[in-house]
């Protein structure tokens, strides 16, 4: 081989290998990190396009300079010379595939055994998936539960699944894994978010009408900041004042991932704008108190114009003060 077709060929790979760097690098492919776990994922993911980009370089290098330089001649009919297999070739292009697939498999394996490993001193938080919302539990403050997921920061998390009617799917995706919930089987993952703020919780499988709507909020808190939530809230469900609680009831529940209510700040739109309660209720012709209390338990009761059916699901068992609490809310807010 001549020196200028080496070269040649080096040059056209390192452009390659550089462009298909450039759009791995610079372009967002991925969310934020925000666990260790998501963390080890990453690892696996640039080993992996690391692979890629050199063997893309390489391709795209021998495939160009064949392109060009074994052109044949305009007015050359001829076949090219038989070609019958080179073992050497053979055996060069199936053992390096073989040992890079068996090293991301390698990899991959550690990642996922370390991902599914407790941490120290977890932290558990009971989770119900249902059609087609999303409520959290915590077993070391009383059973308390909430809509939006509050974990601390650099702890190990343990969420345990429970799914009461179809198959769903707890996905973050900054914290990098997925887990199924299947009724009649525990199902658990391990989480260990390592960055404050405010993601997503998506339900990642089909599950039914609403399975767009199934969305709830995890947020990481500093160890004290949550510390001082978990005490506020466990005071706040046996507090005397309604107004309070009914607020907090709201916001710990998903109603504002699909309504609107000013006094919340909510602005979602895939039910029914709470602001108007009172002109819903006169439409139903019934009381306000008892449509609120009754949209609440069973809202398939009454199905406003517009909406569809089994989208929401009925909070009955809200335990009695919150269930009351949450209604005087409405009421008040609705009425301005
Ligand atoms: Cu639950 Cu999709």
């Amino acid at each position: 081989m001549r020196r200028g077709s080496i070269l040649a060929l080096i040059g056209i790979g390192v452009l390659a290998g550089a462009a298909a760097t450039a759009v791995a690098l610079f372009l967002p492919w991925l969310p934020d990190v925000a666990s260790e776990e998501r963390a080890r994922i990453d690892d696996v993911f640039w080993f992996t396009v690391a692979i890629c980009i050199v063997i893309f370089a390489l391709v795209v290098a021998v495939m160009l300079y064949s392109i060009v330089r074994f052109r044949a001649a305009p007015d050359d009919d001829s076949d090219g010379p038989p070609t019958h297999g080179h073992t050497g070739l053979e055996i060069i292009w199936t053992l390096i595939p073989t040992v890079l697939v068996t090293a991301i498999g390698i990899f991959s394996a550690v990642v996922l055994s370390r991902n599914d490993a407790q941490g120290k001193d977890p932290f558990r938080v009971n989770v119900t998936a249902q059609q087609f919302s999303w409520s959290f539990q915590y077993p070391e403050a009383k059973n308390l539960t909430t809509g939006v997921l509050r974990l601390p920061v650099n702890r190990s998390i343990e969420l345990y699944f429970t799914a009461k009617d179809v198959i769903h799917s707890f996905w973050v995706p900054e914290f990098g894994q997925k887990q199924d919930t299947v009724p009649g089987i525990k199902t658990q993952l391990h989480i260990t978010p390592t960055k404050l703020g405010t993601f997503d919780v998506i339900c990642t499988e089909l599950c039914g009408l609403g399975h767009s709507t199934m969305r709830s909020t995890a947020v990481v808190m500093s160890q004290a900041a949550f510390d001082k939530w978990l005490r506020s809230q466990t005071q706040a469900t046996t507090s005397p004042n309604p107004a309070v609680s009914g607020a907090a009831v709201f916001k710990n529940n998903p109603c504002g991932s699909c309504h609107t209510l000013q006094a919340a700040g909510a602005t979602a739109t895939v039910g029914p704008d709470l602001d108007k309660l009172p002109q819903f209720a006169q439409e139903a012709g019934q009381p306000l108190e008892d449509f609120i209390r009754t949209s609440i338990t069973d809202p398939n009761a009454y199905i406003q114009k517009g909406y569809p059916r089994n989208v929401m699901p009925p909070f009955s068992s809200l335990p009695k003060d919150q269930l009351d609490a949450l209604v005087q809310y409405l009421i008040q807010s609705s009425k301005g």
